[in-house]
């Protein structure tokens, strides 16, 4: 019996050695598998994470949370893709994690996430599941952001779910170089062959920054189950955060979300199908959503989400990773969220996108900055008790989708505007930008921002 599994292979493989060591798993034992997502000659993403912990919950592992890690080795497959997930499983949720051997340093000196004096603990702050090591001045002041190695992570991850008198494997294929592990961590080679991802090339693009003109601003109240009003092949880019199954109330009856998940999916899957249809030839749709547990049953909504994109026939080009600084600590068998998925896919095979994304600069390391990690804070109103709109995401998650996808003068469209984020930062980068939104109430919401951080009002269609 192992108190700890660490998987490292491609994803066939690490799914063949879920199977055939769930029985050699100690009771309070935990599972990391190290995945990268596959891409096939054109950049289309063949296999993703999602795969594993789809595979996992189906042979009966615990889902507990998935640990992104930027890497050195981008796989270039249309997006710069630097992501190592680190899909984490459990035999039950009784599973053993000792955060204490994990904790990131208090930068912020006796601040935590609320700035709730309960949650302040002199140890050290809760690790989250997005592992980039900090340094600071000491004076409040990141220094420096560290890019973990391989060996690095396996080891971390012996360290936090190490039980007295019970042994780490580790579960690799030949042909993954040798690595430099705590001497405790038994690693065993399968006779699997690794197939290593085909990389396919990232054409890049320079935007054409023209004088914005005649630029609008477009609300639409209703379903965007229906978008006729829009002329088809008229949109350069759909950018959106759909409303959660089960999750949050926009206040009005017949929004999506409230219903069975069945009825739920067949009604966004004619939302994606009307987004392909307004999309142009070289359009793509950024789609912002995570995975969501219910009473420890873990509901996959990315998964189903790609499964109907590719169906309608988009090409899924991969996951950018919305790194958050903050998150609400989580109880002591698992880590801080603090990040958001962002599925990308393209109406044609190739995504090009513009290389102004090697500009974005959120991190004190080179070797992190330009790929799919973007750290950008929500905004304030977003979260706590006195929040203006339930699930507000950052303008500059917008802007930079934007920059990366259009030119100016080009149009995005959001089937779920909410309070106009999209809106507002789709005129404030001198493109149009149509938005559906159910529930009018959010008109003076919208039309307040607008004003406050456009101050072009008189461009609003509302
Ligand atoms: C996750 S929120 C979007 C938040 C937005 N990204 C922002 O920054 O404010 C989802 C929105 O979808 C809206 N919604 C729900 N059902 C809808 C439908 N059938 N058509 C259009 N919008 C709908 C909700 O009212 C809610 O405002």
């Amino acid at each position: 019996m192992y108190g700890t599994i660490i998987i490292n292979d491609n994803i066939q493989n690490s799914i063949k050695l879920l199977e055939s060591n769930i029985d050699k798993l100690d009771v309070n034992g935990n599972v990391f598998v190290l995945v990268r997502n596959e891409v096939d000659a054109i950049g289309d993403v063949t296999n993703d994470f999602l795969d594993i912990i789809e595979a996992a919950v189906k042979l009966k592992y615990f889902y507990v949370n998935t640990i992104v890690a930027p890497t050195k080795n981008v796989i270039p497959s249309n997006l710069p893709d630097n992501v190592l997930y680190i899909v984490w499983l459990a035999k039950d949720k009784n599973h053993f994690f000792n955060k204490d051997v994990i904790r990131e340093s208090h930068i912020w000196k006796d601040v935590e996430w609320g700035k709730r004096a309960k949650n302040y603990n002199p140890k050290g702050k809760d690790p989250g599941n997005v592992w980039i090591p900090t340094k600071d001045d000491g004076k409040a002041n990141i220094t420096e952001h560290i890019l973990l190695d391989t060996s690095a992570i396996i080891n971390r991850l012996h360290k936090c779910s190490t039980q007295e008198g019970k042994d780490t494997i580790y579960l690799t294929s030949k042909s993954i170089s040798s690595l430099n592990l705590d001497s405790s961590i038994t690693v065993v080679y399968s006779n699997n062959d690794y197939v290593p991802p085909i990389p396919s090339k990232i054409s890049y693009s320079k935007s054409i920054n023209d004088k914005p003109n005649n630029i609008t601003g477009s609300v639409i109240w209703g379903t965007s189950e229906n978008m006729d009003k829009i002329p088809d092949g008229s949109i350069n880019v759909v950018i959106t955060s759909p409303p959660y199954w089960d999750l949050k109330d926009y206040f009005k009856k017949g929004q999506i979300g409230q219903e069975s998940y069945n009825t739920y999916l067949d009604r966004l899957y004619k939302v994606w199908e009307g987004c392909y249809n307004k999309l142009t030839e070289n359009g793509s749709l950024w789609l912002n959503i995570n995975i969501r547990t219910k009473n420890g049953k873990v509901i996959l909504i990315p998964r189903d989400f790609v499964a109907q994109c590719r169906k309608i026939g988009f090409h899924y080009k991969g996951v950018l990773i919305w790194h958050k600084s903050s998150g609400i600590p989580t109880h002591d068998k698992n880590i801080v969220d603090r990040h958001e998925y962002v599925l990308v896919f393209s109406k044609s095979e190739y995504l090009i996108i513009n290389d102004c994304i090697s500009n974005f600069k959120d991190y004190k390391n080179e070797s992190i900055n330009g790929g799919l990690f973007w750290n950008i804070n929500r905004k304030a109103g977003s979260v706590g008790k006195h929040f203006i709109h339930p699930a507000i995401y950052p303008n500059g998650l917008v802007s930079r989708i934007v920059q990366i996808t259009t030119n100016v003068n080009d149009t995005v469209l959001d089937p779920f505007l909410g309070s106009g984020t999209t809106l507002i930062a789709s005129v404030l980068e001198g493109r149009s930008c149509i938005g559906y939104e159910y529930n009018e109430g959010f008109k003076e919401l919208i039309l307040s921002r607008f004003n406050n951080e456009v101050d072009l009002l008189a461009k609003l269609k509302i």
